[in-house]
């Protein structure tokens, strides 16, 4: 097994699009250099949504603009229609991602149509952006519980998996959008999920609400996943699933990460300053335990 392991930093999407109050774009795209400068090669810039819905995420165009790109960095973002995926060609993301979940009740408040619609949307906008040359990624939220319908069935999850790789995705990114589950239910999700897909192309998005989402790495790990999505000092939440509240932090998965003897490029001090210079920004203590202890 492979002793490399991917982070895929959602702060600078999943993280800001739930703060109150917006972050200007120079700043976050201060930030996000930083975070490549810390060795992060997986980088969310932003989305391509309406800011009708999420205003927080208006400008990511202009977030890009001011990213340097480098050999190896992939600046990523999420679309959800059309109009996104022609701002993010115009923008020349290297990676769009497409989002759906398992549960129709959380597309429609997230998305405003059903899985089945939204995967009819996505069919097209995987095809042209694969065209032109993009990675896509397929996110599928609340994949063990929703905000609106309840638990959800690993066979839900599976379905939606199979039609997302079925339309061309490159990778699944397993999105635990309230961060209620524990590593038995991640557990019995890759049980439906792995006899579909192989491990490379699938990630976890494990948002730490409950507090597990270091269990459920640990147990992703154990099942062979090596892709994990997280938030320098654990910003995050989404818009559409009260009581969500952060993303797993980056400082805790690279602690956890290093400590199983997998490499990541990342340098972990960097990421905690970065943490802090954020938290400062936003007027709050970071919830990541390992920034907390190093104090950096
Ligand atoms: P709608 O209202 O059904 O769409 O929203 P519409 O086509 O009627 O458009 C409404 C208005 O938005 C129009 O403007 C459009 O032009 C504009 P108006 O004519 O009224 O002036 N518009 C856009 N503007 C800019 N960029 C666009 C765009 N699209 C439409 N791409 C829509 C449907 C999908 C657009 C809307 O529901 C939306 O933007 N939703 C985004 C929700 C979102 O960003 N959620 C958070 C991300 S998902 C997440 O966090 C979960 C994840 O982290 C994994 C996990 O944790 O589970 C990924
Ligand atoms: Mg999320």
């Amino acid at each position: 097994m492979s002793d490399h392991a991917e982070i895929v930093e959602v702060g600078l999407r999943d993280g800001l699009q739930n703060e109150r109050t917006p972050v200007d774009a120079t700043t976050r795209a201060r930030w996000f250099n930083a975070l490549a400068d810390a060795g992060l090669n997986r980088i969310e810039a932003g989305s391509f949504v309406s800011p009708k819905w999420v205003p927080q995420m208006a400008s990511t165009d202009q977030v890009i603009a001011g990213i340097q790109r480098r050999p190896g960095l992939s600046v990523e973002t999420l679309i959800p229609n059309q109009k996104g995926l022609d701002a993010a060609l115009a923008s020349r993301v290297d990676r769009i991602a497409v989002f759906t979940a398992a549960s129709d009740a959380f597309t429609q408040k997230n998305i405003n149509c059903s899985i089945t619609e939204s995967l009819e949307r996505f069919a097209p906008l995987i095809e042209a952006a694969n065209n032109a040359g993009l990675r896509v990624r397929g996110y599928i939220s609340t994949i063990a519980a929703c905000p609106y319908a309840g638990r959800i069935q690993p066979g839900a999850v599976a379905d939606v998996t199979e039609r997302l790789l079925g339309l061309g995705c490159d990778d699944i990114s397993l999105g635990d959008t309230t961060g209620v589950a524990r590593p038995r239910e991640i557990d019995a999700i890759l049980d439906a999920v792995l006899p579909l897909v192989p491990t490379e192309r699938l990630a976890l998005h494990c948002h730490d609400t409950y507090g597990q989402a270091l269990a459920n790495v640990l147990q992703g790990l154990e099942r062979g996943i090596r892709t994990f999505d997280s938030a320098v000092a654990g910003l995050g939440g989404c818009p559409y699933a009260r009581g969500a509240s952060g993303n797993l932090a980056t400082e805790d998965l690279l602690y956890l990460l290093e400590g199983q003897g997998l490499h990541t490029g990342v340098d972990l001090e960097a990421v905690c300053r970065i943490g802090n210079d954020i938290c400062h920004r936003l007027d709050r203590r970071t919830p990541s335990k390992v920034a907390q202890a190093m104090q950096c």
